[in-house]
């Protein structure tokens, strides 16, 4: 079975009901698939590193929307859920550094996502959710913030793709 035939893939249960943050996580498993994508084909270790930056930029990124989220919605637990998205954000780290290294980290990203998908976005995301569709319209709508558009200024990395 090739890397990719595991690939962790998006269905709308794991669509948590706020537009911005369900196309941000849309946009992630896009960028993992790239990577996968470039790794396979054996498209070069520049643009291997380069699309990696680029699933790392999005995730970050992503985290920090989602926590801003969290804060306008006076979420209760913010902290906790920061805690997560640190660790993940390590963890990310320490694979794109093993594969500055040379290592093939395939399978490693694969479990870190299917991770991702399977106990946050299904569990701790969710629960975002849930708490925003208990609140009034005006507030609850902070999660309905558009997703940035594909090459538009609110895509971080995308440009590292490009340079
Ligand atoms: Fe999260
Ligand atoms: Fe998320």
């Amino acid at each position: 079975m090739s890397d990719n035939e595991m690939l962790p893939t998006w269905s709308r249960t794991f669509e948590v009901g706020l537009e911005r943050i369900d196309c941000e996580h849309k946009m992630i498993l896009s960028a993992l698939t790239d990577f996968l994508i470039t790794v396979e084909n054996d498209l070069g270790q520049r643009l291997a590193i380069r699309v990696l930056r680029v699933l790392y930029n999005y995730t970050k990124s992503h985290f920090e929307n989602e926590e801003q989220i969290m804060r306008d919605i006076e979420y209760e637990l913010l902290d906790e859920h920061h805690w997560w998205h640190g660790e993940f954000l390590e963890r990310l780290e320490g694979v794109r550094d093993r594969f500055q290294s040379g290592e093939n980290v395939c399978e490693s990203l694969i479990g870190l996502f299917r991770n991702f998908l399977h106990q946050h976005i299904l569990v701790d995301d969710a629960k975002i959710g849930e708490f925003a569709r208990g609140l009034p319209l005006a507030i609850s709508a902070f999660g309905r913030l558009p997703c940035p558009s594909e090459d538009g200024p609110g895509h971080p990395g995308r440009a590292d793709i490009d340079r």
